[in-house]
């Protein structure tokens, strides 16, 4: 089997890794990957963005089967291009990928259905925007409608953040065309949990839960990222709470896209806050997660292939997925300065012997060596046979690994053990 996988970060890095212990495979191509990636893959690099790029190569090099990992090529429509040439995908078509490219369609589509979110409103003019700020209870979050990166969020702790996010969004266009519509809800109180799901419209898998660390600085202070690491399995997420998940939030989501004729083919990522209502949506991703993907795709116990062609093929019903009992952490390690100005170009030492797998998101080759080239650089992932253990193996590792102005939180997994001991 010929397999693509378009993109080029830790997630991609981790489905390569994944992807590669299926022995039918014979050629594995990423687009356009990075310079860790190609340890892994042969890289090519082709723009995740260029569809045209992407479909010419997928027919020169009669690619059997592509997984299509990030958010702007999958809201662009790369799976419908790639089926029109006959190339089977792993991924969601554009018209069901808008349940994360418009935050104003998920909230709308959460409303009809009755899928437990945070109260909202949504708005395409400024001064409806403000006039609503003026009685809404503070904190507050301003959400820009369009994908923005991670960063088209802000929680606003006060009339004045809330109006500034609104201008900052729809004046200043700060998000660009993302902010023309935005969505104000109210703040959410709680754990936060992230499920990844397999579904194939008709059926939905959950894997193993897993908890991200946004902000940037220890103890969750500072400006959201990407993700500066995770832990699986989620210890507030438990089976009572999955049980409820299932029922009320994503049996009830992918009915709800095939009844709107936008039916979701692929892995479903579902942001829930446990309040203490219950579990409430605040954001769907029509895509894996990154950084959940490095601690949840190491617990697969079943051929990644096997399962995302069940999907496909729309026979997941029939197909097992399992995972281990064991627990994983990633710890991001990221150029100092990140989500802000960083330099890059820094060399990167990996150890050959390691008890842990680094995950590559931002470097690149450089005369035969490893060099930084983002603001995230590695995702170093440990297992164990409990969350302290998988921490414990993942942070000697970081140790162990080096760039200069490496920068990485040291308490990720605080708030898990919390959950444990408490
Ligand atoms: P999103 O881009 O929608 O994932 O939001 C980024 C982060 O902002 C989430 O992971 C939460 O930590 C936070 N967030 C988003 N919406 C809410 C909300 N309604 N209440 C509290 N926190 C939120
Ligand atoms: N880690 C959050 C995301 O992938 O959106």
């Amino acid at each position: 089997m010929k397999i693509l996988v378009v993109g080029g970060g830790g997630r991609e890095h981790a489905i390569v890794k994944k992807l590669k212990e299926n022995q039918t495979i014979t050629e594995l191509y990423c687009l356009p990957g990075n310079g860790g990636i190609a340890a892994d893959a042969v890289c090519v690099p082709i723009a995740a963005t260029d569809l045209d790029g992407i479909v010419s190569f997928a027919r020169e090099h009669q690619i059997d089967y592509a997984v299509v990992a990030p958010d702007d090529p999958l809201a662009l429509g790369a799976v419908d291009r790639l089926e029109a040439v006959g190339v089977p995908c792993f991924g969601p078509r554009k018209d069901a990928a808008v349940i994360e490219a418009s935050k104003v369609f998920a909230k709308d589509l959460m409303k009809r259905y009755g899928i437990p979110t945070a109260r909202y409103e949504s708005f395409d003019s400024l001064d409806a925007a403000l006039a609503y700020l003026q009685t809404a209870p503070m904190p507050i979050v301003v959400k820009a409608d369009g994908l923005a990166l991670g960063k088209g969020v802000i929680i606003a702790q006060t009339l004045r953040e809330a109006e500034e996010a609104v201008r900052a969004m729809m004046t200043e266009k700060r998000f660009g065309k993302s902010g023309e519509r935005l969505v104000i809800e109210e703040f959410l109180e709680g754990p936060e949990v992230s499920v990844l799901s397999f579904t194939d419209g008709k059926t939905i898998v959950p894997m193993v839960s897993s908890m991200d660390h946004k902000r940037v600085g220890e103890g969750n202070v500072g400006p959201n990222t990407g993700g500066m690491g995770t832990v699986a399995p989620n210890p507030y997420y438990t089976p009572e709470l999955a049980k409820r998940c299932m029922d009320e939030i994503f049996l009830p989501t992918i009915r709800a896209m095939a009844q709107e004729g936008r039916s979701f083919k692929g892995c479903l990522y579902f942001g829930l806050v446990l309040t203490k209502d219950g579990p409430k949506v605040i954001e769907y991703n029509c895509r894996f997660g990154d950084p959940e993907t490095q601690v949840v795709l190491p617990l697969l116990q079943s051929d990644l292939l096997t399962v995302m062609q069940a999907v496909t093929e729309e026979r997941l019903a029939e197909c097992p997925v399992r995972f281990s009992t064991d627990s994983a952490a990633c710890v991001i390690m990221a150029s100092k300065g990140y989500p802000g100005a960083y330099e890059k170009g820094l060399p990167i030492t990996i150890p050959a012997e390691l008890q842990a797998q680094v995950y590559v998101a931002g470097a690149k080759e450089n005369n035969g060596s490893l060099v930084t080239a983002g603001g995230r650089v590695l995702g170093v992932t440990a297992l164990g046979k409990d969350l302290p253990e998988a921490l414990e193996r993942a942070y000697k590792a970081v140790k162990q690994v080096h760039f200069e102005n490496a920068y990485y939180r040291r308490d990720i997994g605080a708030l898990a053990l919390a959950a444990k001991e408490g």
